[in-house]
C-alpha cells in the first residue's frame, strides 16, 4: 500500500546513504518532476545538492525571476544562469521545428555543462526522471525536457560520466504529485501547467527573435492572468499564446495596420496525448483579445484555436 510519506521518508533514507557526504548536480526547470527531486535531495543531504535553473529566454514574462525566486524560498542552493543571448544568436535563421528543438537543446547541455564544472568536487548527476520517462524516453514530438532524452546530440558533455542518482524514478505522475504535496510544493509548482522545455521557442512559428518572444510574452501574460482572474486557470489543463507568421490588415483609429496574428490554445487533458480544447466562455476571450490588441504593440488580430488531439496537437510545432 503506497503512500506518499512512507515513500518521502524512505527515499530520504536512502539518499542519505547513498550520497554520503557527495555533492550533486540538478538541473531545475520550474516543471513538477525536477522540483519535486530536487526538495527530496535538499532534505537528505542539504547544500550538498547544487541545482541549476537555466534562462534560455524563452519563458514566460518575469518567469525565471519569480521561480527562482520561490526556489531560493524553499532553502534550495540555486544558482540561476542568464543564457539568453547565447540560445538566442544560436536560434537566428532558424525556422525548422526539430532543428529548433535541436538547438535549444544543445545548447542548454553546453551552458550545463559549464555550469557543472564550477562546482568543485561534484561526484553525481540528480535527474526527475519518472517510471513512464523510462518507458517512453522521449516525447511525442522530440526531446522532452530531461537531460536524459538530449544523449544523442553531440559528444558526451562531462557531467553525463557522473554517477546518476534518480529519486522519483520509480514514480507515475500522479505519485510525485502525491509527493509534492506531502513536500509542502502545492502552492508554487503543482498547480502550475506545463510547459514545454523548449519554451515559447516552438510557439513562434518560423524564426525566433527577441522582438517576437517579447510581444508573445506580453500576449501570453494577458491570457494566463486572465485565466486566473476568470477562475478558469485550474479548470484548463494546458493553455499558452502562439505568434503566427501571418501579418493581417487592420484598422487602428484612421490608420491602416499591417501587423501579426496571436493565436489563443487551451485544451482540456489527462495525460497530454489527448486533448480537446476547451470551451471558454466568449466574455473571457472578448476581454483577452481586447487586452492584447490594445495593449500589445505590433499585434492586430487574435485568433483561438478549436481543434482537438488528435489529429491537430496541443503545440502548434
Ligand atoms: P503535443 O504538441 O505533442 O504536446 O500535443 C503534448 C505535450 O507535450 C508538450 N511538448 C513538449 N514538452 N519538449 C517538452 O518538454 C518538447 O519538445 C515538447 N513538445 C510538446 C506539450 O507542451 C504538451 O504538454
Amino acid at each position: 500500500d503506497w503512500t506518499s510519506s512512507a515513500f518521502v521518508e524512505t527515499t530520504i533514507a536512502d539518499l542519505k546513504a547513498t550520497l554520503g557526504n557527495d555533492k550533486v548536480v540538478l538541473a531545475l526547470s520550474g516543471g513538477v518532476d525536477s522540483s519535486v527531486a530536487a526538495v527530496l535531495l535538499h532534505k537528505a543531504i542539504g547544500t550538498n545538492l547544487h541545482c541549476i535553473f537555466v534562462d534560455n529566454g524563452l519563458l514566460r514574462k518575469n518567469e525565471f525571476e519569480s521561480v527562482l525566486e520561490q526556489y531560493k524560498d524553499f532553502g534550495l542552493n540555486i544558482k540561476g544562469v542568464d543564457a539568453k543571448d547565447k540560445f538566442l544568436s544560436q536560434l537566428a535563421g532558424v525556422e525548422d521545428p526539430e532543428q529548433k528543438r535541436k538547438i535549444i537543446g544543445r545548447v542548454f547541455i553546453e551552458v550545463f555543462d559549464e555550469e557543472s564544472h564550477q562546482i568543485q568536487d561534484v561526484k553525481w548527476l540528480a535527474q526527475g526522471t519518472i517510471y513512464p520517462d523510462i518507458i517512453e524516453s522521449v516525447s511525442v514530438k522530440g526531446p522532452s525536457a530531461t537531460i536524459k532524452s538530449h544523449h544523442n546530440v553531440g559528444g558526451l558533455p562531462d557531467f553525463m560520466k557522473l554517477k546518476v542518482v534518480e529519486p522519483l524514478k520509480t514514480l507515475f505522475k500522479d505519485e510525485v504529485r502525491r509527493v509534492g504535496t506531502s513536500l509542502g510544493l502545492e502552492s508554487f509548482i503543482l498547480g502550475r501547467h506545463p510547459f514545454p522545455g523548449p519554451g515559447l521557442g516552438i510557439r513562434i512559428i518560423g524564426e525566433v527573435t527577441a522582438e517576437k518572444v517579447a510581444i508573445l510574452q506580453d500576449a501570453d501574460k494577458i491570457y494566463i492572468d486572465n485565466l486566473k482572474e476568470a477562475g478558469l486557470y485550474d479548470q484548463v489543463w494546458q493553455a499558452g499564446a502562439i505568434f503566427l507568421p501571418v501579418q493581417s490588415v487592420g484598422v487602428m483609429g484612421d490608420e491602416r495596420t499591417y501587423e501579426n496574428v496571436i493565436a489563443l490554445r487551451a485544451v482540456e487533458s489527462l495525460d497530454g496525448m489527448t486533448a480537446d480544447w476547451c470551451h471558454l466562455p466568449y466574455p473571457v476571450l472578448a476581454k483577452i483579445s481586447n487586452e492584447i490588441i490594445n495593449k500589445v504593440k505590433g499585434i492586430n488580430r487574435v485568433v483561438y484555436d478549436i481543434s482537438s488531439k488528435p489529429p491537430a496537437t496541443i503545440e502548434w510545432e
